[in-house]
């Protein structure tokens, strides 16, 4: 009877996990994302606050903001293969970041690399709801500063939810800080910094796609219903329509024939391979800047 009523749950467990499956995206694994009706409630507010500010932002665009970042090393050993990246890459991760925003005013400053042994932390921090996800505890330890400040937590994604999709990041956006500021930041796989193994996402380009996140920026590809090609999903003006994320890094893709201009496959805010990621585009350089004045000040 015990027997049976484990199995049972292990059953529906594995159900559940099923229907997620199908109805998430098959290999490039984001985990930010966000609900229909936050996101209007969210872009409403957005909307209405955002008058003057961006423009007022973009005016003293030449004059760089300095973002502190502090970058927590989550290991279960002191190996390598532990989590226990190396200066040497969190400085290329630091510099391939830096580079990509170089048609913005911000640029990330590290401030500390903090360096912490929490097996349980390592294997099982998430953002799943799924009875073993660390996060809250592990964020709750580590995390530094105020809404300005950048905090980055390299784990393993070992067990749970965040393993069997293969999960490389997560970020919060910025219009979430005022109700949860303890939730701020950035987890991600420590085998996606440049020069780890976990290929062909180890150029730093997952960082810098959920960097993207953090600054406010959507998927350049329809998140409320995939093939819609509803070119204002990303509520940025110079994305054209894009009905599919990009797998790999196709010579040209476009999934909504009819609609002006090809999908943004070399937009760091689409799902394709690292190597093939090189831009943000002016429309999403002005909204970073907008939303990054009215939600966290700077
Ligand atoms: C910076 O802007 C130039 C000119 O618009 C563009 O060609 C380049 O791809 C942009 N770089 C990045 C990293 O977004
Ligand atoms: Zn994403």
């Amino acid at each position: 009877m015990i027997a049976l009523s484990v199995l049972v749950v292990a059953l529906s467990i594995l159900s559940t996990l099923g229907s997620q499956l199908t109805s998430r995206s098959p290999s490039y694994g984001c985990g930010t994302g966000i609900s229909p009706a936050h996101k209007d409630a969210f872009e409403a507010d957005f909307a209405a606050r955002r008058t003057g500010l961006a423009v007022k932002n973009l005016k003293h665009a030449a004059a760089t903001k300095f973002i502190p970042t502090y970058f927590h090393v989550v290991r279960s050993s002191t190996e390598l293969s532990g989590g226990n990246v190396p200066d040497s890459q969190i400085a290329t991760q630091m510099a391939v970041l830096n580079a990509a925003f170089v048609n913005t005013s911000y640029s990330f400053q590290l401030v500390e690399t903090t360096r912490t042994t929490n097996k349980h932390w390592f294997e099982t921090a998430s953002n799943y709801d799924d009875g073993i996800d660390s996060q809250t505890a592990m964020k709750a330890a580590l995390r530094r500063g105020d809404a300005k400040t950048l905090n980055l937590y390299s784990v393993g994604f070992i067990q749970g939810s965040a393993a069997f999709f293969d999960l490389l990041g997560y970020g919060t956006f910025p219009f979430h800080y005022n109700d949860a500021p303890e939730d701020d930041g950035i987890v991600f796989k420590y085998s996606n910094l440049p020069g780890g193994t976990n290929e062909p996402y180890n150029l730093g380009a997952n960082l810098i796609h959920e960097v993207g996140h953090w600054m406010g920026l959507y998927h350049v590809f329809s998140e409320g219903g995939r093939g819609t090609c509803d070119g204002s999903s990303d509520l940025v003006d110079d994305t054209p329509a894009q009905g599919y994320p990009t797998y790999g890094c196709p010579e040209r893709s476009k999934t909504c024939p009819g609609f002006p201009g090809d999908d943004s496959i070399h937009n760091f805010m689409d799902y394709s391979t690292d190597d093939c990621k090189n831009n943000f585009t002016p429309g999403q350089v002005e909204r970073m800047a907008a939303q990054m004045g009215v939600y966290r000040g700077i």
